[in-house]
């Protein structure tokens, strides 16, 4: 499950919002195993994220009493966490990124996110699949509706998410869903450093036909600073399983997002709703087959013919 890298938009130059050069790595040095004696990253550090100043979300600069703090946070990751380097500060799970400090990162280490999977089918044919994207404003691309975690409950962190960026109209039908995880661990994001980075845990939730047509046509997110909702939409959710389509230049996704879509068609709990409940597939089954039909599972050779035909 967890990711395995090497990351690549985690090596992104300048960093995001800023004229900062990484120190280029190449891809053998991005693993600390590797030896790099001339590694000399950039250090970069948000200055608002600094002094006694800082917003509530930044931890202290000063790694030390971070790590040993209860009230600044402590340093959080799904990984155990290596110290190293100047301070002795986290070190990235996956390695190396050119720069060293926390970016425009709050935290020390890893900085939990939550992100929705929100599967539906289409309100005019159930048989396909769509997935509600937003469009993040700064990063120019499709992205999974979500955001930083704020607070320890999980499902609380994915509703407030979903509300902002999707609209409260979905959130309406959030409380009847069971969500699956999909993937919690590292997020090859670009503004992740040698010392924090962006980890997320990513939920699925699915909605069938009858709750596709409940919906509003346009869902309507209300954090229009971060995303822009003319953009926003359920797409088909094919063309993001397609690993050749969605790695390719046609529809990239933000950070690892599109591995993460991948990552979901195995699922047991998808493939289980993409299959038509067993009710309708037996009243298609004319009074004459029910015979063969039952005879087929006794003899367990239920095959697929006698479904179709
Ligand atoms: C985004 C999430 C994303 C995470 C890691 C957050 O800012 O809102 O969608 O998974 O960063 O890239």
């Amino acid at each position: 499950m967890p990711y395995t890298g090497p990351h690549q938009k985690a090596l992104t130059t300048p960093y995001p919002g800023t004229k900062v050069e990484r120190t280029p790595v190449p891809l053998t040095q991005i693993p600390w195993s590797a030896p790099a004696h001339q590694y000399n990253p950039t250090e970069h550090t948000n200055p608002l994220h600094m002094g006694p100043d800082r917003p509530q979300y930044a931890q202290s600069e000063i790694v030390k009493d971070v790590i040993t703090s209860q009230e600044l946070g402590g340093i959080k990751s799904f990984y155990a966490t290596q110290f190293g380097g100047r301070e002795l500060r986290p070190q990235n799970p996956i390695g190396r990124t050119g720069l060293s400090g926390r970016g425009t990162l709050g935290h020390w280490g890893g900085n939990p996110a939550v992100d929705a999977l929100l599967i539906r089918q289409n309100p005019e044919d159930a048989s396909i699949p769509e997935i509600f994207l937003i469009w993040r404003r700064a990063d120019r691309t499709l992205a999974l509706p979500g955001g930083m975690q704020e607070g320890d409950n999980l499902t609380e962190a994915l509703k407030k998410e979903v509300t902002e960026e999707v609209g409260s109209e979905i959130t309406k039908l959030l409380p009847e869903k069971s969500q699956t995880i999909v993937y919690r661990g590292y997020v090859d994001d670009p503004r992740n450093t040698d010392n924090a980075w962006m980890e997320t845990t990513a939920f699925a939730l699915f909605f069938n036909q009858e709750e596709s047509r409940r919906m509003p046509t346009k869902l309507t997110p209300t954090d229009t600073h971060e995303v822009d909702a003319a953009k926003c939409g359920w797409f088909p959710l094919n063309s993001f399983l397609n690993p050749d389509i969605s790695d390719g230049k046609r529809l990239p996704l933000f950070a690892s997002h599109a591995q993460i879509v991948q990552r979901f068609k195995n699922l047991p709990s998808y493939q289980n709703w993409l299959r038509p409940p067993l009710v309708t597939t037996t009243c298609r089954i004319g009074n004459r087959k029910i015979g063969a039909f039952l005879h087929a599972i006794k003899k367990r050779r239920l095959s697929s013919p006698i479904l179709s035909s």
